[in-house]
This record gives structure tokens, sequence and C-alpha cells, in this order.
């Protein structure tokens, strides 16, 4: 006969962990108790390797209350947390195990709070002209090369200054360097914006001064953010990386990929120049994607 180990009732530093977990054991939504059992016995873990003072321990109380005191509706502190730490970029890679044909993914990011403005193809997003003028183009297509016509394209980008239109509500107007596309009947799309500059992360703030306590700069390469979508197939959310840019070997968040780096090139044809709408000689950042279709879609 085996014996039957019964569970810790006692609370104690080495039964710790489990003493929670056994508290847990009714929890009825069963993803519910995986959760806060793995999350309970890496906390004690956690806390048994570093050993914190009562001080330390009030010290990150206060630092966390702080994160949560500094969101607002257009502030997310504690995605900035996950985003300096590596966890967003964590969670993008578990949730994209997809096709080494896909374009690959990365953050989302805090500032896409607001729905971009649906823009017909070729117009401009720049509403207030401010930066150099580029034309960002390219196309969509699944992972066996078919084009996608229809294919939704969502760009947002913080301006010449470094700063998103929410951060900015009484400099920039609304819904500035935002706009959602529809790919033509090739699959491609096309507008005008300026070309991005590198900016850092806001950085007044409790995660501001993290990056400070750990020498670390809190800027992030230019870059323009891409959410794009097809029917039947898994939603991207990425961004063009500006070749050259500073900042692209030590991104604050970890969010480049050596294959989403693109050059702002000089194009010289007055012909492509008209058919952009833009004076010639222009600059020109080519971004192609590659959407993965979904399990079982029909095509
Ligand atoms: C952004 O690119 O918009 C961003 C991403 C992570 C943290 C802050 C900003
Ligand atoms: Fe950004």
């Amino acid at each position: 006969m085996t014996a039957m180990t019964t569970p810790p009732t006692g609370f104690s530093e080495q039964d710790s962990a489990a003493v929670v977990v056994e508290s847990l054991r009714a929890t009825p939504d069963d993803r519910l108790r995986a959760l806060l059992t793995s999350l309970v016995e890496h906390l004690h873990a956690f806390v048994k390797d570093v050993e914190p003072t009562h001080g330390e321990w009030e010290q990150a109380v206060g630092f966390l209350t702080e994160v949560g005191k500094t969101c607002d509706d257009t502030r997310q502190e504690f995605v900035l947390l996950s985003d300096v730490l590596g966890v967003s970029m964590l969670v993008d890679a578990i949730n994209n195990r997809r096709s080494s044909r896909a374009t690959d993914t990365t953050v989302l990011g805090p500032f896409h709070m607001v729905e971009s403005p649906r823009r017909a193809l070729g117009d401009t997003i720049s509403l207030d002209g401010n930066g150099e003028p580029c034309v960002l183009a390219g196309r969509v297509r699944s992972a066996d090369g078919t084009p996608l016509p229809g294919a939704s394209v969502d760009v947002w980008q913080a301006n010449g200054a470094g700063f998103y239109d929410v951060q900015q509500p009484d400099l920039q107007p609304e819904r500035n360097l935002r706009g959602l596309f529809t790919t033509d009947d090739h699959g491609c799309y096309r507008l005008r914006t300026v070309v991005p500059r590198y900016y850092p992360i806001p950085d007044d703030g409790p995660v501001g001064r993290l990056l400070a306590a750990t020498a670390r700069h809190p800027n992030r390469p230019a870059h323009i953010h891409v959410i794009a979508e097809a029917e039947g197939h898994a939603s991207l959310t990425t961004h063009v990386f500006v070749e050259g840019s500073p900042y692209l070997e030590s991104d604050t968040v970890f969010g480049v990929k050596e294959s989403l780096i693109r050059p702002v090139t000089v194009v010289d044809d007055p012909i492509r120049a008209a058919y952009h709408g833009v004076e010639n000689p222009f600059r020109l950042l080519e971004f192609d994607i590659v959407l993965d279709p979904l399990a079982g879609a029909g095509r």
C-alpha cells in the first residue's frame, strides 16, 4: 500500500508555497487555479532566493503602487513595465509561433489606444506636415505568395519630436499619424507620412526611474507600427524599423528583429512620384507583409 502524503497545513518557511497552493485547490476554474498555483510557486521561490528585508518589500509594494497611480486613460505604466522587463516580447513570442515565411511580430506598445481613422490609399497620415515627407508602401501576401486584396493595414507612429498624438493633445491634431488602409486588387497599400525618428518611452514615472536605477536608456529606434489583418489569416502586429536609426541594437523594450529593418531610399522617378502624389525625388520606405493562413481556413 502506498503511503498518502498529506499536504502541509501549518505555515513555515520551508512549506510556504505548498500551504498557499493547497488553499487554491477548490478554485473552480482550472486555468485560473493553474495560473495562481504557478504564480505562488515562482513568487515564493523568488522571495526565498533574494530574502528581502521588510524595507525592501515595502519599497517594492510602493513601486507597484506608483505604477498603478501613473496609469490613466492615455498612459499605461503597467504595459510599460512589462515592456522594459521583456515580458511583452516574451508573451508575443509564445503567442506567435508562426511559419518561417510570415512577417515577424513585435510588441504592440501602449499607444494603440484610439482607433485609427479609415483613409484612402495614397492619403497622408501626417495632419500637421511636421517632418521629412516619406511614402510607406508595400504588398500584403499570404504565406504561399498569393496577394491579399481587401486586407487592412493599420499604421501609427510618433511625430518628428518623438511623441504620439495622445501624448500631446494640445499640440498635435487628433489622430495625427494614424490611419487604417485597405489593400487594392493586387494586395498593395501606400500612404504618405513623415520619416519616423527614434524616441524615448515615457520616462518621467516609476518605469523611467527603474531604467535610470539600472543605468539603461529609455529609447526606441525609429519605427512605424503596423497591424495587418486579412480574412482567413492570423492577425499580425509588428513594426517596420528604419535602417540606420540609433538604438536598433539596444531598443529599451527588446522589440527589434533584424527581419523588420528596412532602408528609407531616395527615389528619383517623376512617374512614381506623380503616382504617390509627392514631389520628385521622394523618400520611400517599402514594407511587404506576409500573413499566415489560419489553420483550417479554406482559401
Ligand atoms: C511604442 O513603440 O509605441 C512603445 C512600445 C513599448 C513601450 C512604449 C512605447
Ligand atoms: Fe512606437
